[in-house]
């Protein structure tokens, strides 16, 4: 089985072909992040007319390294949620017209649901795993029972992480997106140079709050700047901040993640498996902080290679194949959505599986 996957919820445009053994065939990512940069977050208009400018050449080309031809596909699956509308819409069209053309089945993904699944194209990771799904606009932690069997645990009451991290980056003037360059910085920099807050630790609860973390560094450079106005061309100082940013968000996600722990193993008690999806998956220093916590917990880590923590359609596309093998597949009608909870997906109308 062959399946296409769109992608263009942000700010890339992507299209894979995967197969159902788990090989990646093609994975075609155009990133936005230099038309984005100059304003240091993601602008929706842009990213709207940049997918449109885009997409059919990066399906294209997708098909073309996958040497393929539409009619050969087995289905089309498409991020159909959720995200920035727009973006959203230039896909979703995309993948209508193709299923309409080539007369193949049209499957609608979450977006979540495709970083969630990831580490099960790359790992095989058995259900059910405690999932930490961590991106630019989503912090939550999910138990994940099944396809579609989504419990949250607990998720963000205000800032995502990897808004976090680049709104970090964003005030010091470091560029855009803030993950990678302030997780380059912090290696570099001591992380107990400055003792920043750590909302919501102490909640007995799997809930994260990261804009008061926001409000703290923003106070710390506006306090140094008043003593020193050159102090943003301090490396020292830079790398200093980066790492204990860091380290304070690491607190935060380990001690959450603990609690998560053992509410998911109540109820899967002889389950072991946790994966980190989603594009702060890529930090290294979140990573090896989860792998102590793991080890601590008898529990295993699955992190998805650097290349598919961040959007891309291969993920789209392995979603399409967990669905479409259970016989799921949406028809024309259905509608792009900015907003989908995970864990609140509508019933999945299941028709009978005969490819
Ligand atoms: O999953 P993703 O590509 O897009 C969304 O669905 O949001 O995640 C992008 C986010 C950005 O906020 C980016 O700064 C963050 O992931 N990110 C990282 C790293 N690489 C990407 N955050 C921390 N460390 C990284 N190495
Ligand atoms: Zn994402």
């Amino acid at each position: 089985m062959k399946i296409l996957g769109i992608e263009t919820s942000c700010d890339e445009t992507s299209a894979a072909v995967v197969s159902d053994d788990g090989t990646i065939i093609s994975n075609v990512i155009h990133s936005q992040i230099a038309q984005h940069a100059p304003y240091g977050g993601v602008v929706p208009e842009i990213a709207s007319r940049s997918h449109i400018r885009h997409i059919d050449e990066v399906v294209r080309q997708a098909m073309e390294e996958a040497q393929m031809d539409y009619k050969d596909l087995d289905a089309v699956a498409v991020t159909s949620g959720p995200g920035l509308i727009g973006g959203v819409i230039v896909g979703l069209m995309m993948a209508k017209a193709i299923a309409s053309a080539a007369k193949i089945p049209l499957i609608g993904i979450n977006h979540l649901e495709g970083h969630a699944l990831t580490a099960r194209l790359t790992n095989d990771v058995p259900f059910p795993f405690l999932l930490l799904l961590v991106s630019g606009g989503h912090c939550q932690i999910l138990e994940v029972a099944n396809i579609s069997d989504y419990k949250r645990l607990g998720s963000t009451l205000d800032d995502a992480l990897g808004e976090a991290f680049d709104k970090t980056a964003k005030m010091l003037g470091l560029g855009y997106p803030g993950g990678p360059i302030v997780e380059k910085y912090a290696r570099e920099g001591d992380e107990n140079a400055y003792d920043l807050p750590r909302p919501l630790l102490n909640r007995k609860d799997c809930d994260f709050s990261f804009s008061g973390m926001k409000t703290g560094i923003y106070r710390l450079i506006e306090e140094k700047k008043s003593q020193n106005p050159e102090i943003l061309k301090d490396k020292k100082f830079i790398a200093d901040l980066c790492a204990s940013f860091q380290k304070a968000a690491g607190d935060v996600v380990v001690s959450k993640m603990e609690r998560a722990i053992s509410l998911f193993k109540e109820h899967h008690p002889h389950a072991d498996d946790i994966v980190v999806a989603g594009g702060v998956a890529a930090n290294l220093y979140l990573r090896e902080r989860l792998e102590t916590l793991c080890a601590q917990h008898a529990m295993k880590l699955t992190a998805p290679p650097l290349k598919l923590c961040t959007d891309n359609a291969a993920m789209i596309a392995w979603a399409g194949i967990e669905h479409f093998k259970l016989g799921r597949q949406d028809d024309l009608s259905i509608q792009p959505r900015a907003r989908w909870p995970l864990a609140k997906q509508p019933a999945i109308i299941y028709f009978p599986f005969n490819k």
